[in-house]
């Protein structure tokens, strides 16, 4: 099974998703625990909620953003996680550390078609564009913002949104499947990179 460490700063709607998916039997995984750097993130109500244990790292707490990240590794190491699952964590990885303990194992969610649109305002930098077709993306993380190499992406038209909170939720309902799918993915098979092609081979 599986070991899933999952870290979110905010609202958790596509932890909840992925909560659902392991109770309805779809995954195949178990999430050990709920990192998150924001006392009052939703997420850690739905944590509660759904007994997955809880770890509050605040990054008030370090001297530096390397200690603060070394923090979240050493944490994530004693819960042997397999497969590290940002969702909605707001922060960019900054210690070398986390690709050499978790190599082609840290995943995140991004609500557009990356490279377009990257940042936080995604939803809203589409619409105000004027882009037809957007959607997600779920990609490997690196150092950078919303750079890593894409796993996989769906599509979403929202050529008939008529605001930028439309557009995010026509694309949250979107994320919530794709995310599952490709944690369904890594529970089926495993990924290796041909320079910046993400390949997947299925058991
Ligand atoms: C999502 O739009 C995700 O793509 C982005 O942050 C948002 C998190 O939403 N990385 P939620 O906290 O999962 O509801």
């Amino acid at each position: 099974m599986l070991k899933l460490g999952v870290i979110a700063s905010g609202h958790g709607s596509n932890f909840q998703a992925i909560i659902n998916a392991i109770e309805n039997k779809e995954l195949d995984a178990k999430i050990e625990v709920l990192i998150t750097d924001n006392p009052d993130a939703y997420s850690i109500q739905r944590a509660k909620k759904h007994s997955i244990p809880i770890e509050l790292i605040e990054r008030k707490n370090f001297p530096t953003r390397i200690a603060f990240d070394e923090k979240i590794i050493s944490t994530l190491k004693s819960y042997s996680i397999d497969l590290v699952v940002l969702a909605g964590y707001m922060r960019l990885l900054k210690s070398q550390k986390w690709f050499s303990e978790f190599p082609i194992r840290i995943i995140n969610i991004h609500p557009a078609l990356l490279p377009s649109f990257p940042g936080t305002h995604a939803q809203k930098d589409a619409f105000e564009y004027g882009v037809k077709i957007s959607g997600c993306t779920v990609h490997f993380v690196d150092e950078g913002l919303d750079t890593g190499p894409i796993i996989a992406q769906r599509s979403v038209d929202i050529s008939d949104c008529v605001s930028e909170e439309e557009v995010k939720k026509k694309i949250l309902v979107q994320e919530h499947h794709l995310y599952k799918s490709v944690i369904k993915m890594f529970t089926k098979g495993s990924f290796r990179m041909e320079g910046r092609r993400v390949v997947y081979t299925q058991d």
